[in-house]
Formats: structure tokens, sequence, C-alpha cells
């Protein structure tokens, strides 16, 4: 969502590095993309609707500048236009901006009074005048722009040029992330570490109401008008990080990382025994309940955590998706857990959630993809999933990185809570080893999720049904579909079918029911009769071998069997492949679907 890119240096390849900026930041999902340069001590500015390609073709790479601005804008107010993106230029400013002003209407109305004309829709055109007005009467742009800080509300992470200041780039930022990347006479501004990796990897993390002044030699950073010391942190890089290893897209190489990714997250706890786990995850048995709060994906891998949590570790556990929390009276109890799930640890709802469970005195956790990002740094204690960065804007491993660590979670629970056996220990010690190779298999099937593919990829609607954890299963594997295919569909409780949407049931409606927890296996088998009796065409995912006779569904797919702590990690996997062979099958740009964005950091 909305990426920041910004360079001051010595060199005078500066449009260059800010396209190949914006192009590392093209993960985040955007509309347009634009950029602005000190070229003789002018301003020039370009932008292009669409793919950064249109504007690359409108520029001259080798064009000398030595300090410039780049923005790839995901549209909230006003169209995916060019005139609505980024930068924009209001008298002496030029800015790039990823947030939303709330009260820019009032502010719009005050200084279209004064004057101004405003040629976007954007908040962010108004933000640009806002600078330009106040600079009218201080000639310091850095009170300037704590004047502004004043007078908005909202989200703000603004890169800045001034006319009058051609070898200087400001920030601020608030709710919205940004880094100033620390060079050896350069320095950069930009949303995330990745977008300027190839350049440098030391940066520094901005806080909240920070802002500042960034020369090729020189950072000031302020916060309440006292200049702050910053520590320059050093991000650990992996080389193969953008690197498709030969896979067609980052989502299918994402995909088959999972069982590395799994290995990953769980040597920090279980080897030949649960001693790490023990001694290095906090012990949660002192909480009487669990609230779960995120976005997306990682909603759903809380569902499946919730089912977890609340039968191993004997702990009341609730989710709720955090744009909803944020906003409801939160009903949260002094001895609650609240744990915020993110694999950006960026998005902005989850880490208002956060702050909010925060100021009510409550402990909170995060689990956590991203080292030193907002929601990691803000909350009280943080467990880091092993992912590794993704690339493809539909999550895939992080989320299964996600439901591994809240699985690790309920199992620490059970065995501080003495609920587990040690055969049971034994059985879940002997699933965790097998359990890669089982997801490698899985992941071997291709040519089976192409079949099932190809005849889903004509359909418009599609149902996913299951019960338990296998329902917040057929959500995720609902919503990979839907994101990256483009495709129509729902899941459903297996039990709320007769409820109303067994009626959008006829002949050939695809129905994939997802059937691997036991205790409720036979309640959604006579779902699956139900749908395939009035026509259904039914996909029965299972790791129940012989149970239902041929004819009542059109196709089976068996997965390995493991313990229930983990069978979460092998029933998503044929459900990614599917929804990404579907998406293949229709052309669908499958890594950056239309619309969505890698990091939502807007509510
Ligand atoms: C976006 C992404 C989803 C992700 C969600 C939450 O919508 O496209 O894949 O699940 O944000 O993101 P987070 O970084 O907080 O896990």
């Amino acid at each position: 969502m909305c990426g920041i890119i910004g360079y001051v240096g010595k060199n005078n390849n500066c449009v260059r590095v800010l396209i190949d900026g914006l192009e590392k930041l093209e993960y985040r999902g955007y509309d347009s993309a634009g950029i602005a340069y000190f070229n003789d001590g002018k301003i020039n500015i370009f932008k292009e609707n669409g793919k950064l390609e249109n504007l690359k073709n409108k520029i001259d790479l080798s064009s000398s500048s030595n300090i410039g601005i780049g923005h790839t804008r995901w549209a909230t107010h006003g169209k995916p236009k060019k005139e609505n993106s980024h930068p924009h230029q209001v008298g002496k400013f030029t800015i790039v901006h990823n947030g939303i002003i709330e009260n820019y209407g009032e502010i719009k109305t005050d200084l279209e009074k004064k004057g101004y004309v405003f040629k976007s829709n954007t908040d962010t055109e108004v933000l640009c005048a806002l600078f330009d007005y106040l600079y009218k009467s201080c000639k310091d742009v850095l009170k300037v722009i704590k004047k502004a800080s004043e007078i908005i509300k909202g989200s703000y992470a603004v890169g800045i040029l001034c006319d009058d200041k051609k070898d200087k780039i400001y920030v601020i930022k608030n709710k919205s992330p940004l880094i100033i990347g620390v060079g050896k006479d350069e320095n950069f501004i930009a949303s995330d570490v990745p977008a300027i990796l190839d350049k440098t990897n030391y940066y520094i993390s901005l806080e909240d109401n920070d802002y500042g002044v960034i020369t090729k030699d020189e950072i000031k950073i302020y916060n309440n008008e006292k200049l702050k010391n910053y520590d320059v942190e050093k991000f650990e890089f992996d080389a193969d990080l953008m690197d498709k290893k030969g896979y067609q897209h980052y989502m299918l190489k994402e995909i088959h990382e999972q069982p590395d990714v799994f290995k990953k997250t769980v040597n920090d706890y279980v080897n030949t025994s649960l001693d790490g786990l023990i001694k290095k995850m906090p012990d949660f048995t002192k909480y009487n309940k669990i609230r779960i709060v995120a976005c997306g994906s990682a909603t759903h891998a809380a569902l499946v955590g919730k089912q977890m949590l609340e039968e191993y570790g004997n702990v009341k556990t609730d989710v709720e998706t955090a744009s909803e929390f944020r906003y409801s009276k939160p009903f949260l109890n002094k001895d609650e857990l609240v744990i915020v799930i993110s694999q950006s640890g960026e998005t902005a709802d989850t880490l208002e959630a956060l702050k909010l469970a925060k100021d009510n005195g409550n402990d909170t956790l995060g689990i956590i993809n991203s080292k030193g990002s907002s929601i990691a740094r803000c909350a009280d204690m943080v467990l880091y999933t092993k992912a590794g960065k993704e690339i493809a804007v539909a999550t895939t491993k992080a989320y299964s990185a996600q439901v591994a660590m809240l699985s690790l979670i309920a199992l620490n629970l059970s065995y501080k809570k003495d609920l587990i056996s040690t055969h049971e220990i034994k059985e879940i010690l002997n699933s965790i080893r097998t359990l890669p190779s089982q997801m490698q298999e899985l992941l071997s099937n291709e040519g089976e999720y192409k079949t099932i593919a190809e005849k889903l990829a004509s359909h418009n609607d599609i149902f996913f049904i299951g019960r338990k954890v296998d329902y917040a299963l057929a959500q995720e594997g609902s919503l990979k579909l839907k994101e990256i295919s483009y495709t129509h569909s729902d899941a459903y409780a297996a039990g709320e079918l007769k409820h109303g949407t067994i009626s959008l049931i006829d002949e050939k409606t695809p129905v994939i029911a997802i059937v691997t927890d036991e205790s409720v296996a036979a309640k959604t088998i006579s779902n699956m009769i139900e749908v395939k009796s009035r026509g259904a065409d039914v996909l029965y995912i299972t790791n129940r071998l012989d149970d239902v006779e041929d004819g009542l569904y059109d196709k089976k797919l068996v997965i390995p069997l493991t313990h229930k702590l983990f069978q979460p990690l092998l029933t998503i996997i044929p459900l990614q492949m599917i929804a990404y062979e579907v998406a293949k099958i229709k052309g669908c740009n499958i890594d950056k679907p239309k619309n969505l964005a890698k990091s939502v950091t807007v509510e």
C-alpha cells in the first residue's frame, strides 16, 4: 500500500535510484506511480497511471539529479488516475504521502478561501498546500512541518521537497511506516527496508510524530521540537530474497518454502524434546482468556489457533477483526492476553487494536514476521515467525508460520497445565519431524491441482464448507481464491448451509468440502452429501482413507494424516495450490493482484 522512496546523495543517478526503489516496493500493491527530482535547481515531476513500466517509458533514466522523491500510489482519496498520483506540488512544496489525512475536507475548504485551487481529489494535495501556506509566514520548513502536524489528523508518512532547500529532503511520520536508509555520502527514505537494500542495509526506523531533515551527509530527527538521538540498525538480509529460484511466480516459490519455514519456526522451540518451548516461550498459563486480533489471512490463522488454544491449551479464545475491534467496546478483562498477528507488523488497524489493548492495561503479545516493525516494537512480548520476507501479495508461507506458532503456544499451555500425556508428546514430536516431508509430498501433486483447477476455472461462484478447524481453513482457502483468481467464493460453516446458503447450490455448483477434524467429520460428510444430492460438484478434501462411498462426491483429494495440532499446515497446501492454478489458468497477475496491497498501512 503506497510506497515511498527518496534519495539525496553525492551521485547524480537519483532517477535510477528512485525507479529501482519503486520496483522493489511494487509488492505493496499500487495503481499509479511518480517521481520528482531537482535538476538544474528546478523540480521535474513525472507521473503515470497504471504500472511502473508506463512511468519508465516517460522518463530518461540517465537524467542528472542527486535529490528526489518517488511514490507508488494505492488509491484512497480520488480514483487511480494521473492527476491524483503523487508527487503533488503546490507552490514551493512537492510531496509524496502514505496514509490518510482524515480532516482534509475542512483544511481544503479553509485553504480554498485563502485562494488555493486544487487539481486533484486527494488529501495529499491539501497537505501540500497546507505546507505552502504555512511557509508563507514562516520560512523554517521544520517549523512548518511541526505546525502542520498540529492541524492534521490521521495517518501519514511524508517525503517533502521545498524549492528553497535544494539539498534537503524533509520527512514526517505518524501511524504509517517510514525508514531512513543510511549510506556513505548518501541517504534515503523509504516505506520499507527492501526498497533500498541494494544500496545500504543500515537504517533508522522513525517513530510516530518524528519529523526531520536529511541531506547527503546529515540526518536530524526531531520529536516535539527536541532533537532526538537515534539508533542506526542493520538489516540482515537474505540475498535469495528477490530470486524466484526458477518458479514462475513468487507465490509458488513461497508455497514451496513452507516445509522449510515450518522447520525454522518450530526448531527454535522444539527438537527432540519440549525443552526449548518451556525455556524460550513466555508462560501464558496465568491468562484466563485470550483475545486474538488481526486482519485478512492473519485473522484466518487466528481462527485455526482458536481451535488449538481451546482444545489443547484449555483457554477460552476469541478472534476479532482489528478494523471492527478498534471501534467496538472491547470488553477486555484484565486477566486476558491480547495477541495480535501480523506478517508485515505494519497493518494500521492491527496496530491501533494493539494500542487500544495496551491502553486498557492488558498484556499484549505480537506474532510478527517483520523484525523491528511498528507492531513488534509496540507489543509487550513478541514471538517472531520465521517465514522470511514474502513478496507475493497473497500470503502463504507467513500464514502457515502464524498457524505453526499458535499451535506451539497451545502445546506449551497444554504441557504447562499438565493436560497432555507423555505418549501424546512423543506422538507430537514425531509429527513435527515428519511434517516437512508430508508437506513436500503434497507439493509434488501439482498435476492433480491443475486438473481440479481446470474444472473450477470456468465457474463464477465456488463454495467451501467445513466445521471447526476445517471451517477456519475453508475461509483461508476461499480468500486465496478470491484474492488471486478474482473468482467469487464463500466459506460456510457446514452446519449453516441449511439456513440459507443451500438455496444457492444447484447442478454443477462447485463445493469444496474439507473434512480433517475427526470430532465433526461425520457431520460435515452428511452436509457434503446434502449438497451432492442437490447436484453440486463436490471436491472432498480429507485425511480419512476409506469412509464415504465413491458416488457421494465427485473427486477426493487425500492429504496425509498428522497430529491434530499440525494438520492445518497440510490441509492448507492443496487450497493454496488450487487457488494458484485457477489464477494461472485465468491469466491473472498472481503476485500482484489488482486492487490489493501487501501491507495495508491505512485503515
Ligand atoms: C493484506 C494482505 C494479506 C494480509 C493482511 C494482513 O490484506 O494482502 O495477505 O493477510 O493484509 O496483513 P499483516 O501484514 O498484518 O499480516
